[in-house]
């Protein structure tokens, strides 16, 4: 397929919507207009193919040993493949990764909750899809955070996560969750996404990567956009 071929458009049934009162913060920045549909051209439907490793340094897959200790809280593993609509994989393409430490702070300068920092522990994290869309990353398992959106609001545990995939047509911000969490079903940004579609941000438990005596494994697969013409098959 061409670089100008364009990627389907987002379903607009799968996606928060922009305006979503409970998660607060969205009142004063959704927009007031109705949209306006840009097509798609060159600039939107192509990328950097490969190169990444040139263009932002090598990977950060272990963010557990960044610093002179090791860092503190429940080591895991997180292995997934980034995918497009057509199930193809989506080779070499950057996975950023930010995420609180395990008691659930961030180290940023606007993050102040009283939670202990982690000096051996930043939360930043960069990984590189391999030929079939595959990665895997070593992390602690970030802890659950308040937020002013509401009177005892917490977030559940999440890993923040940008994807570029093929291209600007393709970017993706998105969060992923436990499995096992009860902040997820009362927590308006996860809310913002409707049912079943929600459960696409939750990882799943793996006892086959995690790994004995080290560190539990999650799975998390991740779906871009897919070209719009049908699939070529030999
Ligand atoms: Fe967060």
């Amino acid at each position: 397929m061409s670089a100008d071929t364009p990627f389907s458009p987002e379903d607009p049934a799968a996606q928060p919507a922009s305006l979503f009162p409970d998660y607060r913060s969205t009142v004063l920045r959704s927009p007031s207009q109705p949209l306006i549909r840009i097509p798609q051209t060159l600039t939107e439907t192509s990328g950097l193919s490969d190169g990444w490793d040139r263009l932002m340094g090598g990977a950060f897959a272990d963010l557990t040993t960044q610093h002179e200790g090791v860092a503190l809280g429940q080591r895991i593993v997180v292995t997934g493949r980034v995918l497009d609509e057509n199930h193809r994989p989506v080779p070499r393409t950057v996975i950023e990764i930010w995420q609180a430490n395990s008691a659930g702070r961030y180290a940023h300068v606007r993050d102040q909750w009283d939670a202990p920092l982690d000096p051996n522990f930043s939360g930043a994290g960069r990984v590189v899809t391999d030929d079939d869309g595959a990665y895997r990353y070593l992390t602690v398992r970030p802890g659950a955070y308040p937020w002013g959106n509401h009177h005892n609001a917490w977030r559940p545990a999440h890993i923040h996560l940008s994807l570029l995939g093929p291209a600007f047509a393709t970017r993706l911000v998105t969060q992923m969750y436990f499995p096992d969490d009860p902040l997820i079903e009362i927590d308006p940004i996860a809310n913002a996404v409707p049912l079943p579609y929600r459960q696409r941000m939750v990882s799943r438990f793996d006892i086959g990567t995690t790994v004995p005596n080290w560190a539990l494994g999650y799975n998390f697969d991740i779906i871009l956009r897919g070209r719009e013409a049908t699939p070529t098959e030999d």
